[in-house]
């Protein structure tokens, strides 16, 4: 047994070499080879400077099937003095041979209130730098600007930059979108304010 031991790795060492090495091979997974079609690809493209296609996501609603593309720095066409605060475009797949892109419109173009002690500046909040749909049939689409500031507390030289998102129904339809701002602590801070 010692003198085993001793001689090292032999035929049995060998062996159990074989056996790892067995066992890596069945239980490491491999990657899958996979075809990217090139030949009918469609191409989509967004304004110039907008980063278009910085995020996508492929969307459904009952029949419709269309593409959701991220464009952080875009302009709003329903109003161009805001700073390039970023879009998302609805872009149909089918039915749409000249592969045009709509600019949907998330936020009043005027502003929106968002909380006791906010004040929003919505100047290069970066809009559409990241875009998720919920999976399943008629699931909702979520997009974020992280650089949407509280500039409620400018006088004392603060800008909050929380971030933020909006929650958008299946059906695209932007005025039933919801605003969500899961760092802003509006309700605390009001608090401590009073006590
Ligand atoms: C999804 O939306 C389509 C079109 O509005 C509707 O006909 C269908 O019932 C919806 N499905 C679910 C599961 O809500
Ligand atoms: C596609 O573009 C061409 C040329 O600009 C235009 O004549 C045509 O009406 C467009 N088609 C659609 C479906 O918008
Ligand atoms: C456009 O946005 C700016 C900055 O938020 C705001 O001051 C202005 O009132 C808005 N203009 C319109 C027409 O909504």
């Amino acid at each position: 047994m010692a003198e085993d031991a001793r001689r090292g790795p032999g035929p049995r060492g060998a062996a159990v070499r074989e056996a790892v090495m067995l066992l890596l091979c069945l239980g490491v997974p491999a990657g899958r080879p996979y075809n990217v079609d090139t030949g009918s690809a469609l191409l989509y493209q967004g304004p110039r400077d907008t980063l278009f296609g910085y995020s996508v996501v492929l969307h459904s609603h009952g029949p419709e099937r269309w593409l959701v593309v991220g464009a952080p720095t875009a302009d709003w066409l329903a109003n161009a003095s805001v700073v390039h605060p970023g879009a998302i475009y609805r872009c149909q797949i089918g039915k749409n041979p000249n592969r045009t892109c709509q600019q949907l419109q998330l936020g009043s173009p005027h502003g929106d209130p968002c909380g006791k002690t906010c004040l929003e500046e919505r100047d290069n909040q970066w809009l559409g730098v990241t875009l998720s749909r919920q999976p399943g049939e008629n699931g909702s689409i979520v997009t974020c600007g992280h650089r949407w500031k509280n500039v409620f507390y400018m006088k004392t030289e603060n800008k909050l930059p929380t971030g933020g998102c909006y929650r958008m129904p299946s059906n695209l339809r932007t005025e039933l979108s919801k605003r969500l701002a899961p760092c802003y602590q509006g309700s605390i801070t009001a608090h401590r304010v009073r006590t």
